[in-house]
């Protein structure tokens, strides 16, 4: 164990001078700060749902699922966290956000490394997504990694294989197949049973965060185009499709 720093305060731990300073409103308006803040603190939530993650995709790929659900519950919670957060956002009306929107330039959420690289990490592995950022900057190299390494979903299908399930050519079809014995005797396969469910909160989490974000976005722009230069609010009501999970989605109607 690393030894305490003699005289160790809260403020020297947290690096709260760091922390803190990190708040610099563009505009004199009042209501930024709120706009800043939540931005930060999805930003925090996310980089302890990547550490969460990555922890979850080891132990599924040394079959240690007891302890890759704790990992995969507190990512749950988080999400839970994040989607509530969006009712703080919401007291920003239209009027107080167009006041300032002006400063925020072509800068938007889509441009979300820690995003991009949580839906990577859960297995929507979209290459396209790199464009946003520069080769050789820190964002891309770790964007790439997360490509190149094992996802949630691919874990998850590793040890359905290990198991002895036949998942064919991998397709959607071919694993909703496979996971449809899990659920159909699924007091046999108990932890890929409870596998899966924990698979499904987290997709069913993010579904309801991205659905959030799009009510809160038609709240305070209504459908004008995003800062980011997308459709805005049409764009985002696309995103609501995604599943990460699109078998354990479907199984459930063959059961
Ligand atoms: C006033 C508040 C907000 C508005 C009006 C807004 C608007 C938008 C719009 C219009 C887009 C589509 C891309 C574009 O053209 O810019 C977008 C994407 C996105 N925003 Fe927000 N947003 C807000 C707050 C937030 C917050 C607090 C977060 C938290 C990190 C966030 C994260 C994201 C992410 C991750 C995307 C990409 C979604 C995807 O591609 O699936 N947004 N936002």
């Amino acid at each position: 164990m690393t030894a305490t720093p003699a005289g160790m305060t809260y403020a020297n731990y947290l690096k709260l001078d760091q922390l803190l300073s990190a708040q610099q409103p563009l505009s004199q308006l009042h209501d930024e700060m709120l706009f800043i803040v939540i931005h930060q603190t999805k930003e925090l939530w996310m980089k302890e749902m990547l550490h969460e993650l990555k922890l979850a995709v080891r132990l599924i790929g040394e079959d240690r699922f007891a302890e890759a659900y704790k990992a995969m519950a507190r990512v749950s919670r988080i999400q839970a966290v994040m989607t509530l957060s969006w009712d703080v956002l919401s007291t920003l009306t239209p009027v107080d956000y167009l006041a300032f929107r002006d400063v925020l330039g072509t800068s938007s959420g889509f441009q979300s490394a820690q995003f991009r690289e949580i839906e990577f990490r859960l297995g929507l592995k979209n290459p396209a997504f790199l464009e946003q950022h520069a080769e050789g900057s820190i964002e891309r190299d770790r964007l790439e990694a997360a490509l190149g390494e094992p996802s949630l979903r691919e874990a998850a299908t590793g040890a359905l294989e290990r198991a002895g399930f036949d998942i064919g050519d991998g397709s959607v079809e071919a694993l909703a197949a496979a996971w449809l014995e899990v659920y159909r005797d699924a007091e046999r396969w108990f932890d890929l049973y409870e596998l899966a469910e924990k698979l499904v909160d987290i997709d069913d989490a993010l579904a309801s965060w991205r659905h959030k974000h799009v009510l809160t976005v038609e709240r305070i722009i209504g459908n004008r185009p995003g800062t980011g230069g997308s459709a805005g609010a049409p764009y985002l009501r696309a995103t609501l499709e995604k599943r990460v999970f699109p078998e354990l989605w479907s199984l459930r109607t063959a059961l």
